[in-house]
């Protein structure tokens, strides 16, 4: 079984439902406590043990590769204020040379065809794909729980969470067949199904490790749903040459796509942070009651 050394992040997208704030800033770059999003997925890639991530950029996202990169100036003054710990932080952040490349998406044809833009720079190889609005939380990453179930099957791996069965036409949907421990074949695809054309309610959750025929199919720019091209389509059409496998995610995913997803994420991640936990628990638990209060009167 090939080692699965590359991920792809798009950041293509657009960032609508985060107007005003991603006019002038990509989606990715908004934090969560004090780490933009992206570092997120960056960060779950790495702990999975991927070696090389491949960002499928479009116009106006130039700032999220300068994140990776050296900011000598800031370095510079950080370091005559002696302020160690924070050199200590970017320098822990910083991608070991070469191993990040930047593709761009030229318009935006849909999550299979920013995918497909990357099909160069994986070449000839199974790869993961995570798409960074989606900020796994738990105690090991998502993306390190799928791979546990790809070195047990091969083949392609999704990893899925249950909704509740009348969101099913907010995602791609999966049909759940034998049991593979720890997770489940996967018998059919459909993207965002209602939910009496649902095969079940298990999602794709933003995590995908693929094999590099997918390319190809993307390559026919079939559109689908929303008129974009799919890749849960791709995927679909795969299905009848590979096997799929779903791994249900024992964390929790926040979708940080939307603005409520995106501040419970915050307050996940600040209560999980020594560092700042005490000092956010009692005003939110303050405001917690305060509103519990109005709703009862
Ligand atoms: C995309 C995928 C969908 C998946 C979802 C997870 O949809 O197409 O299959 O379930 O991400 O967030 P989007 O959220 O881009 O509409």
């Amino acid at each position: 079984m090939k080692k699965v050394r590359k991920a792809v992040i798009p950041v293509a997208g657009l960032g609508t439902r985060f107007l005003p704030a991603t006019k002038a800033l990509p989606k990715e770059m908004l934090t969560i406590v004090d780490k933009p999003v992206v570092q997120y997925a960056v960060d779950e890639a790495l702990e999975a043990g991927i070696e090389h991530i491949v960002f499928v950029t479009g116009r106006n996202k130039a700032v999220i590769e300068d994140y990776f990169d050296l900011q000598p100036e800031l370095v510079g003054t950080l370091e005559r204020a002696g302020k160690t710990k924070q050199i200590e932080l970017l320098e822990d952040l910083m991608p070991v040379a070469g191993s990040v490349s930047f593709t761009r998406q030229q318009a935006p044809l849909g999550l299979g065809h920013a995918v497909w833009c990357a099909r160069d720079i994986v070449g000839d190889e199974p790869f993961a794909v995570l798409l960074p609005d989606m900020v796994s939380f738990g105690k090991t990453g998502c993306l390190a729980e799928t791979m546990e179930l790809y070195g047990v099957t091969g083949g392609n791996v999704l990893a899925v969470e249950q909704c509740h069965p009348s969101d099913t036409a907010k995602y791609g949907i999966v049909g759940r067949g034998a049991d593979v421990v720890p997770g489940f074949e996967i018998t059919g695809m459909v993207e965002k199904p209602a939910p009496a054309e649902a095969p079940s309610n298990y999602y794709i959750n933003g995590r995908y490790i693929l094999q590099p025929e997918i390319f190809e199919l993307l390559g026919r720019h079939e559109r689908g749903a929303g008129n974009e091209i799919q890749i849960t389509d791709a995927m679909e059409h795969l299905l009848k040459q590979q096997p799929f496998y779903a791994r249900p995610f024992t964390g929790r995913m926040f979708d940080c796509g939307s603005k409520s997803g995106f501040i419970e994420a915050n307050v996940a991640f600040a209560l999980a942070r020594e560092d700042i936990r005490d000092s956010v628990f009692e005003p939110i638990r303050e405001m917690v009651g305060l509103r519990r209060a109005e709703q009862a009167a």
